[in-house]
């Protein structure tokens, strides 16, 4: 029997279902999730957890794609299509599809996908009379900024402030107050003595490859650079402040919290870096 897939209001083969490649919750984990349990054709515990996917889509700001009783329904079909008397069914629901942009697009629905799978009982109870082992490791979700991944959700969120504060970044700052990175960008800031200052990058920010090339900008420039974390205060009273990453090159910031940065106007030095900056990048013939 073909296993059955609801993906935005209709059932359709399980093997060929499919959401947009510009889904946000593929673009960015933009998304959330439950999985119940269902046993003896009882679908377990499903007000938790559609409480539970309540409250994770109100702290996300993401509406309900259907009205929870329809979801229900839905819940139940899926489950009965795919006849499951024993297994799990899966619901995910993201912001919906959009061209890729960081903040959160207008006029967009969410997405939803249910699916249902069957679960051999036996493999639960024969578990249950072994035991289990485990490992340890360390807590480091979230903490693995220095990979590339689409695990954006914390900084959609932060740029999404950022929009709502009338800014167009948002700088992460870290517990000991010092600025790691933007949401989408790395974070420098110039000394009153002309030294371009941004945080090593070590397992704190992404290693930015715009970054990277922007070390050789200022090495022809005779700029020079220092590794090291810098704190919010710094930045405030630093002679300039910008951003990079490969869709903003080297890009002034003229204020942070609404503190205008020096005179409130784009920098001398951070232009200059972004005049000289595709003469020193590798150019590819497209
Ligand atoms: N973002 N830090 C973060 C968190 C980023 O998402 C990016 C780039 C950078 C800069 O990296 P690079 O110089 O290699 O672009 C730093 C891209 C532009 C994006 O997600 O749209």
């Amino acid at each position: 029997m073909p296993r059955v897939a609801y993906v935005n209001g209709r059932y359709l083969p399980h093997a060929s279902a499919g959401v947009h490649i510009e889904d946000r919750g593929y673009q960015f984990a933009d998304g959330v999730y439950e999985v119940c349990e269902v046993a003896r054709g009882f679908i377990v515990d499903m007000r938790g957890h559609l409480d539970r996917l309540d409250r994770s889509l109100r702290e996300l700001k993401i509406g309900w794609p259907m009205s929870r009783s329809a979801l229900e329904v839905v819940i139940g079909e899926v489950v009965r299509r795919n006849r499951v008397k024993n297994g799990l069914v899966y619901l995910q629901v993201t912001r919906g599809v959009a061209g890729r942009d960081f903040l959160f697009p207008a006029g967009v629905s969410p997405s939803l996908v249910v699916t249902a799978k069957k679960v051999d009982p036996s493999v639960g109870a024969k578990r249950a009379e072994n035991g289990i082992k485990v490992i340890t490791v360390p807590e480091n979700r979230w903490d693995r900024v220095d990979i590339k991944t689409v695990g954006l959700l914390p900084n959609v969120l932060a740029k999404e402030a950022a929009r709502a504060a009338g800014a167009q970044e948002a700088w992460f700052v870290d517990r000991d107050g010092n600025v790691t990175e933007g949401g989408s960008s790395n974070a420098w800031i110039v000394t009153k003595d002309g030294v371009l200052v941004t945080r090593p990058a070590d397992r704190g920010i992404l290693r930015g490859i715009t970054r990277t090339t922007l070390f050789n900008v200022a090495g022809k420039l005779g700029l020079k650079v220092e590794e090291r974390a810098f704190t919010v205060a710094e930045a405030k009273a630093a002679r300039e402040a910008f951003i990079s990453s490969a869709t903003t090159v080297a890009t002034p910031v003229v204020a942070i919290d609404g503190e205008p940065i020096a005179n409130g106007h784009p920098g001398s030095i951070v232009l200059s870096l972004r005049n000289a900056f595709f003469d020193v990048a590798e150019k590819r013939q497209a």
